[in-house]
């Protein structure tokens, strides 16, 4: 992992020293791990962090190269600070929900010792906490937090927001980290303001729109931009797609989801199989590790490698990392654009395991996580209520502010250049509409995952009552209700707020 210190202690980088109308050269370029502070946008870094657990091997025919890719690649960390002074942690980052929280129970995360080496809040030390009294349960796809909320100052990518929203867990169970929620309110309407509409208001950003750029397994250095584009992190062009409106989509979410119209493979031998149109909605799941497809083009991506191994238990296709190393990809269509994630990006190194990227949804929710979204750049744009796509790459920075209005994300061509193309033949007979058996089965004890899945939309159990959370030397009488929310005054002035 980064060290948190070599992250946060880099001074903000002000506008003047980018130049945003001319193309950047290589000495203009930003260090991939800097935090950067410009007109209008935000740049932070995204941390790869390991799994939960070394990595042990399990058969022969594991490499070297294996084994470094399995500390790689399952999540996605944005370090951040909370309260005056400000206090460093990690947070999950996560589109799939909107709510942002600090301090997991880590006796009761699947993963304790892997929730204990990051740092927790500690309200107690911190001049700008200004407590409610409100709690709320939040349910996720996978584990839960009873929080409570507090207004606190949050420094992210060098920005500082004030009195932010957010909660502290009083409780959680199996989730190891905090989340940091950037999704649109999930029924429609905000219960409060999210860190966006915040960053927004307090015009650190000039639209509700961020760009994110989760980079491969064996690259660390991701990033988000909150308000901003960088057209050195892909290739071609930014294809505009509509988010699905709230009731369009399968449980009446509201997700970032947009239209599937296909998926495909691309052989090593250079083979293009595509599927017939399809209509699939999905959405982008950042704290999704794994994406999660119908039955049929789980099955169908499943049964196009050799020597699968399904596992009952967990759903999970085990394959021969060595498959990794083979020059193919997933592919996934969009209209015209397509989005091709190698196999390498599409398979979860974990725990000296290798799984195929992709769970049956039986939710109906499906999701595409971050086993799709290493190979993605991707702007979410919530004022306009578009995602804006391309293939990820790396070839320098050129940070431009989104503006606001309906245009607002530049359409900017992306700066690299793709590789040159294989020679290729294609059909069209990726069945995706049968559904087959597995032919082989796993039978041994699978890895123990870190997918926190969706959050909360309809299990969401509000309430005010009793809290952890009192700041010292307040009485509670002086409490003050606005709107639904019941503030307790802390009784200290921070400098900051
Ligand atoms: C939270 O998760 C724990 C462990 O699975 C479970 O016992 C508890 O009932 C859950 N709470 C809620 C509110 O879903
Ligand atoms: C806490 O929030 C309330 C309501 O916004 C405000 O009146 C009060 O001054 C705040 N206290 C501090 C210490 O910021």
């Amino acid at each position: 992992m980064i060290p948190l210190a070599l992250l946060l202690s880099a001074a903000p980088v002000l506008s003047s020293a980018l130049d945003f109308s001319t193309p950047a050269d290589s000495s203009k370029s930003q260090s991939p791990s800097l935090v950067t502070r410009g007109e209008g946008f935000i740049r932070s870094p995204l941390n790869v962090l390991p799994n939960p657990s070394p990595p042990k091997l399990i058969k022969g025919r594991q490499n070297e190269v294996t084994i470094q890719n399995q500390f790689t690649g399952t999540r996605y960390g944005v370090d951040i600070e909370v309260g005056t002074p400000g206090q460093k942690l990690t947070l999950i980052l996560d589109t799939g929900s909107p709510d942002t929280w600090v301090n997991p129970t880590c006796d009761t995360a699947n993963v304790p010792d892997d929730c204990r080496q990051f740092p927790a809040y500690d309200w107690r030390k911190s001049s700008s906490l200004n407590a409610t009294r409100v709690t709320d349960i939040l349910v996720y796809g996978k584990g839960n937090a009873t929080i409570q909320y507090v207004r606190e100052s949050v420094k992210i990518g060098g920005a500082t927001v004030k009195k932010q929203v957010i909660g502290v867990a009083i409780e959680s169970h199996d989730i190891p980290m905090g989340i940091l929620g950037l999704s649109p309110p999930l029924r429609g309407v905000n219960e409060y303001p999210y860190i966006l509409d915040t960053m927004k208001d307090q015009k650190l950003i000039n639209s509700r729109a961020f760009s994110m750029d989760l980079r491969t397994v064996d690259s660390p250095e991701g990033a988000l931009i909150f308000g901003g584009v960088d057209s050195g992190k892909y290739i071609g062009s930014l294809a505009k797609l509509p988010m699905l409106a709230r009731n369009e989509t399968p449980r009446g979410a509201d997700r970032y989801y947009v239209t599937m119209t296909g998926v495909g493979l691309t052989y090593p031998d250079g083979l293009v199989e595509r599927s017939q149109e399809l209509e699939v909605p999905v959405f982008l799941d950042s704290g999704g590790t794994l994406s999660r497809l119908p039955r049929p083009i789980y099955q169908a991506f499943a049964s196009s490698f050799s020597d699968t191994q399904y596992d009952p238990s967990s759903g999970f296709y085990f394959l021969d990392c060595d498959v990794a190393d083979l020059e193919g990809s997933i592919d996934f269509y969009f209209g015209n654009k397509m989005i091709s994630v190698p196999f390498n990006d599409f398979i979860w190194h974990v725990q000296g395991y290798c799984v195929l990227g992709v769970l049956p949804d039986d939710d109906g929710e499906p999701v595409l996580g971050d086993t799709f979204l290493r190979a993605a750049y991707v702007v979410f744009d919530q004022d306009n209520r578009n995602l804006h796509l391309a293939q990820a790459a790396n070839c320098g920075s050129n940070i431009v502010a989104i503006s606001t209005g309906a245009d607002a994300v530049p359409s900017m061509t992306g700066r690299c250049t793709a590789p040159p193309p294989r020679p290729t033949s294609g059909n069209n007979n990726l069945d995706v509409t049968a559904e087959r058996g597995p032919t082989a089965t796993f039978t041994g004890i699978g890895p123990t995952g870190v997918d926190i899945g969706p959050g909360p939309v309809a299990t969401r159990v509000s309430g005010t009552g009793p809290l952890g959370i009192v700041p010292t030397g307040q009485s509670g009488a002086g409490a003050i209700r606005i709107k639904w929310w019941t503030i307790v005054t802390a009784g200290i002035v921070s400098l900051l707020i």
